[in-house]
């Protein structure tokens, strides 16, 4: 396996399936986790430069339950606010000793970072609107826990794909697999990079791109990363795209919905989160089980 974990590419089919199985070991069937002193001896550096709570969250506690020290980076109230540049921060860490360095960045810093330090293993936890391979693992795990394979399924992924780093890395993570249709949806301006591509389907129609689904990803519009003032009529928007009780009927009835999180109810009402059909809770505890999982392989590399 390689050293950091930059990219879902980075892992092969098996490895993929080898982490996944071996996540079932942190985690029973009442969503409690396994806590053990694992590596008591490593020191990792949650460093996340942009917002989150689910990701940031669950690597510190996956750290805490396999043993590990946890330094929680504080940006805000760090040397970045006096200008230093994200390559000395992360540097200034190496020569502390951290053994292993999550970082969340909006531009694309990680490939630098592992190349110039080497003593240092790096997990992407979010990379601008392009990378985030521990979501992937866990947005795979989530399904296969529901379908037992990813083979022969229809999956739908609907909303801001063109901002989405889940999008990007989940599409990566399902091509090593038979899936038996990838269809996206969404407003046409926020699938721009998905209306041409030869791994997967653009429909604009939702019912039409629902019909059969057995899993659906819904997501949130990225309205950070928009570029200009986006002039969006939400009641439009909403009728067009938001995942409601009706349009979940185009879908088989024992779909799986999942969302990343966090959750605006524009793209998903609150009935259908709260519907049996949902797995967006449960993608949460999975992402503690899949970060035990890759932390301790990428430690003991
Ligand atoms: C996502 C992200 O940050 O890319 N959330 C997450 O990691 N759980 C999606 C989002 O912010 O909408």
């Amino acid at each position: 396996m390689a050293k950091n974990l930059l990219t879902i590419n980075d892992l092969t089919k098996k490895d993929i399936l080898d982490l996944i199985a071996f996540s079932n070991n942190f985690i029973d069937e009442d969503g409690n986790f396994r806590k053990e002193d694992l590596f008591p001896d490593k020191i990792v550096a949650n460093v996340f430069c942009e917002p989150s709570t689910r990701t940031k969250m669950s690597f510190a506690v996956a750290a805490g339950n396999l043993g590990c020290n946890v330094l929680d980076f504080d940006v805000d109230t760090s040397s970045i606010q006096k200008g230093e540049s994200i390559f000395e921060t992360i540097d200034a860490l190496n020569l502390m000793g951290v053994d292993l360095c999550v970082l969340r960045h909006p531009e694309s810093v990680i490939r630098d970072l592992a190349e110039h330090l080497p003593k240092m293993v790096f997990i992407n936890a979010g990379e601008g609107s392009i990378s985030h391979p521990t979501q992937a693992l866990l947005d795979m795990k989530t399904i296969i826990d529901h379908k037992s394979d990813l083979d022969g399924l229809k999956i739908v992924i609907v909303g801001d794909l063109d901002h989405s780093r889940v999008t990007s890395s989940f599409v990566e993570g399902v091509s090593n697999f038979d899936i038996d249709s990838l269809v996206f949806c969404g407003h046409p301006e926020m699938c721009q990079k998905y209306q041409n591509t030869d791994f997967g389907i653009y429909e604009p129609d939702i019912d039409k791109a629902l019909k059969d689904a057995d899993v659906i990803m819904t997501l949130r519009i990225q309205y950070e990363r928009f570029e200009k003032d986006l002039n969006l009529d939400l009641d439009s928007y909403k009728s067009a795209y938001q995942l409601s009780s009706e349009k979940l009927g185009y879908a088989k009835g024992d779909a799986v919905i999942m969302h990343p999180g966090p959750v605006n109810y524009v793209e998903i009402t609150e009935s259908v989160y709260d519907s049996e059909n949902s797995v967006i809770r449960q993608q949460i505890a999975n992402g503690v089980a899949v970060r035990m999982a890759v932390l301790s392989r990428f430690l003991s590399s």
